[in-house]
Order: C-alpha cells, then sequence, then structure tokens
C-alpha cells in the first residue's frame, strides 16, 4: 500500500466527504503508528503528548526537540497514513521566518508529510509563507490550547455571535492561506456546519460534532487511559484497566514466586 498524500487528502472534501469522512488519530511512538496506522487516513503528532507521555500541566513546554523525536518515530511506524507533527508554543507565532525554520527541520529531520499550527487570521500570513515554500500546513481554530491562558481554560468556544464569526473567519483566513485541511477544537455545532459549508479544505473535528468532514481523537483518550476526559471524547476501551490489572498479577506472581515459571527459564541441555 502506498502511503497516501497531502493533495489526496485535501480532494476528499470533494470526493464523497459524506460517505467517507477522514479518520486521523494521535500517534506518538513508533508501536502505536503502527497498530493505528492501518486504519487511519492521517497520523497526528500532537504536542498533547506534552501531557500524555510527559506527564507536563499543559502543551506549553513541550518543545521542538520532542516534537522531532517523536514525529520520526511516527514515521517509522507507518507506511499509509499521511503524519502530520504539531509546531510546538514558541517555534512559529514570532514571524513567518521562525516558523519556516522550525517547519523545516521538523519535516527534514522526521520525514512526515506537513506540519499542523494554532491560529487562525494572525496566522494566515506565515501559512501562506510555509505553503508556498513546500511545507503543507493543517491549520487549527477554535480551542487552540497553546492559547489556555489567553482563553482562560479549555472550555467549548463560540458561544456569543461575536466568537462565532470570529472562529469562522478564523477558519476562512487559513484556508484562503492554504492550509490543505482544518482541525476545528470545541466548538458549537452550528460552527462547524458554518467553516465546513465555507471553506474548500477538508474539516477535521474535535469536539466539533459530526458535521465536519473528518475526526480526530487523542488516542490515549479513546483508549480509556485516563479517568477525566473531555465530555467529546468516546472510549473505546478501558486499557488502564487492563494496564493496573496485569501489572496486579505480575507483582502477586513475583512476591508469590510462582513467576518466572520453568518456561521462562534457562537450563543447560
Ligand atoms: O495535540 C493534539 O493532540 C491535537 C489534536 C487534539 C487535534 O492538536
Ligand atoms: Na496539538
Amino acid at each position: 500500500m502506498k502511503r497516501l498524500t497531502v493533495p489526496q487528502i485535501q480532494r476528499r472534501k470533494f470526493e464523497g466527504r459524506t460517505e467517507n469522512p477522514l479518520v486521523m488519530l494521535t500517534a506518538y511512538t513508533a508501536r502505536q503508528a503502527q497498530l493505528l496506522d492501518p486504519h487511519c487516513d492521517l497520523l497526528l503528532v500532537g504536542d498533547s503528548l506534552g501531557q500524555v507521555i510527559y506527564g507536563l500541566p499543559s502543551t506549553l513546554s513541550v518543545t521542538l526537540d520532542m516534537m522531532i523525536a517523536h514525529g520520526a518515530a511516527v514515521v517509522r511506524g507507518s507506511y499509509h497514513s499521511v503524519v502530520i507533527v504539531d509546531m510546538p508554543f514558541g517555534t512559529y507565532e514570532a514571524s513567518p521566518q521562525q516558523a519556516f525554520a522550525a517547519a523545516s527541520r521538523i519535516m527534514a529531520e522526521t520525514g512526515c508529510a506537513g506540519v499542523k499550527l494554532e491560529g487562525g487570521q494572525a496566522m494566515a500570513e506565515t501559512i501562506a509563507f510555509l505553503t508556498a515554500r513546500g511545507i503543507p500546513v493543517m491549520a487549527h481554530v477554535g480551542l487552540t490550547p497553546q492559547a489556555v491562558n489567553a482563553l482562560g481554560g479549555y472550555g467549548a468556544r463560540g458561544k456569543s455571535q461575536q466568537e462565532h464569526e470570529k472562529i469562522v473567519a478564523d477558519g476562512v483566513a487559513v484556508a484562503n492561506a492554504g492550509a490543505f485541511a482544518i482541525v476545528v477544537e470545541g466548538v458549537l455545532e452550528p460552527i462547524a456546519i458554518a467553516l465546513t459549508k465555507t471553506v474548500e479544505v477538508p474539516t477535521i473535528g474535535i469536539g466539533a460534532s459530526a458535521q465536519c468532514d473528518g475526526q480526530v481523537l487523542v488516542t490515549e483518550d479513546m483508549l480509556g487511559m485516563f479517568e477525566r476526559v473531555p465530555r467529546f471524547v468516546k472510549r473505546y476501551e478501558t486499557i488502564a484497566e487492563t494496564i493496573s490489572g496485569a501489572a496486579v498479577r505480575y507483582a502477586e506472581e513475583v512476591r508469590a514466586r510462582v513467576f518466572p515459571g520453568p518456561e521462562q527459564t534457562y537450563q543447560p541441555k
């Protein structure tokens, strides 16, 4: 199977988007990528790895080196999905030139297909700059977690008419600037509908209703790794219990000297 391409993803907007929504999940490691890759169109190396695997309080202290290390692992572990790597906070907002320096390192050192960055109208010039220089950009509007301090929390966005209009204008601006797809996070359904109808690139929703052209979730969230998850997450597994349960049984067997048994023990011939 040949790897999907960014133009193929973008064209899905017009090729039966209702029957064939885009499927995206996050991946941070090679083995996780191997397991998810055959079932997805896109794998996102999200800066959510800050909380999910590094135990950080937010995505703000995730570094370029962290994203590159995990991005390279996910590219090595996949052969079908388009791999997109998040640009971390502080590596792209200052200027298009700063963004190009960081994005070109991500592209060159991971082998990914494109980058994702947060922001709407304010990032349009940067998106156009990167796109014109051969770097596909996925945009991210609505609830943008790197702006948590400015937004005042992780609550759903677009509750006022003014905010609704701002988010739709953000989506239009990034699409016009050349973004090949837009993640729409944590917005009321009417915003997802308006944005998806207006822009000519796929919208990929997370907490943005079924009306987007695709969906994404943080894999650990949908696996049931965490006790508390946002309302928009559906848990398809109870992996936390599976892991704790295995640790309980292992600890019991070690303490009872049941493990290792004869099958796990080397003996002289
Ligand atoms: O970092 C991330 O995982 C993301 C997705 C939730 C869209 O940006
Ligand atoms: Na992210």
